[in-house]
């Protein structure tokens, strides 16, 4: 089914609420983004300290909420990383942690002891480094409601709204991660991808906060529906000499048709155009400046300019190399409020669907980043300076 204009558009558009701004969430300690014209239910506000959770079947709507609203297009916007320029050391951030562990030696660094609203500035910069270098960090039992992880999300960049998942009506930055006994059981939910990446400009520093977990050990033992990132700077390095060189030539399509078409054929709806973008297949991280490798199995259809059993044998096999990455891959083990930041310029990652049909909740924010790019210039994780 191919997705048209008309497909998408949305009644209301042109009424009553155009023009205006909806009201504000009561708000006496953060700053949330400017919201954006014809959000759905303007009578729902999400209480401070509650999850939509429970806020907002308890106002009657449906949870998530796919009430559709028209958003414009997303264009080309100026971003500047907050890591560039910050202490490499990371003394300020590493100074608050009673504990910095390692997860493994590639990818993921768990930190202990620091909140993640009780961060000054030079800290956050200093996180969103690390967060660069080591692809995933991790923070157990954070006192943050879904007001603050907004707000601390949209310090690292403009919040990005999904074209089409479902959200909470009046906190559209936010997506929604739940799955319960309505899920379709099936291996379609464990794709190794990073988050829209047919966009302009794909999202960079990404927080998911895990609020519920399933009941799905024997027993009803709380367990089940860990996340696994992989390193694309590792991943890309381990390829041979002459791979990498074919592949820093090439150019992708990521497409959001596919997801677009899903949401229409369910109950979803659109609220953007869907896109397709071409990007580099290997991008620099303006950070790091190192190589990554950038594909992945969601979004990524084609090799730009080859024949299609050419460039389906390519993508499969970077496909399947990410998969099979099993030495530059960290499991998150969640816990009740823990909380995920990775770099999804430099990650790749899929949650394990091991627990239909009990349920399992978690709250996404994520941050646009630059237009990826590919400077010859960058380097190799093992040629990296270390500063
Ligand atoms: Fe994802």
């Amino acid at each position: 089914m191919a997705v048209t204009k008309e497909d998408i558009t949305v009644p209301g558009v042109n009424g009553a609420n155009e023009g205006k701004l909806l009201k504000e969430v009561p708000d006496d300690e953060v700053n949330l983004p400017r919201k954006p014209l014809n959000l759905p239910h303007p009578e729902y506000s999400t209480p401070r300290g509650v999850s939509p959770l429970i806020s907002v079947p308890q106002a009657g709507l449906q949870y998530p909420n796919y009430t559709p609203f028209k958003l414009p297009e997303l264009v080309e916007h100026q971003f500047t990383d907050r890591a560039i320029g910050s202490d490499p050391k990371k003394a300020a951030l590493f100074g608050a942690a009673t504990e910095v562990k390692h997860l493994t030696p590639a990818i993921g660094t768990e930190l202990v002891g620091i909140q993640l609203k009780s961060l000054n500035d030079v800290q956050k910069n200093e996180l969103s480094r690390l967060v660069a270098e080591r692809g995933v960090v991790f923070l157990r039992d954070q006192d943050l409601d879904v007001h603050e992880q907004i707000a601390f999300g949209a310090y690292f960049g403009e919040l990005h709204i999904h074209q089409m998942a479902g959200i909470i009506p009046d906190l559209p930055w936010v997506h929604p991660i739940h799955k319960d006994e309505t899920a379709v059981n099936g291996r379609s939910h464990q794709i190794w991808h990073s988050d829209v990446s047919y966009e302009i400009q794909p999202p960079g520093l990404t927080l998911l906060r895990m609020d519920t977990l399933p009941n799905a050990g024997p027993d009803g033992y709380e367990t089940g529906g860990d996340t696994i990132w992989a390193s694309g700077y590792h991943i890309y390095q381990s390829l041979s000499p002459t791979l990498r060189g074919i592949l820093e030539t090439l150019q992708a399509k990521h497409s959001g048709l596919e997801q677009a078409e899903k949401a229409l054929k369910g109950n979803g709806c659109l609220r953007r155009d869907p896109i397709e973008t071409v990007h580099p297949v290997v991008r620099t991280h303006p950070v790091t400046g190192l190589k990554t490798l950038f594909v992945n199995e969601n979004f990524t259809k084609e090799i730009v300019g080859l024949e299609k059993r050419f460039s389906d044998t390519i993508l499969d096999l970077l496909n399947r190399t990410i998969a099979e990455s099993y030495e530059y891959q960290v499991r998150w083990k969640w816990t009740k409020n823990a909380v995920a930041i990775w770099d999804n310029r430099a990650t790749f990652h899929t949650g394990i669907f091991d627990y239909y049909p009990h349920l399992r909740h978690g709250l996404r924010v994520a941050s646009q980043a630059e237009r990826p790019y590919f400077d010859p210039s960058s380097k190799l994780q093992c040629e990296a300076t270390r500063v």
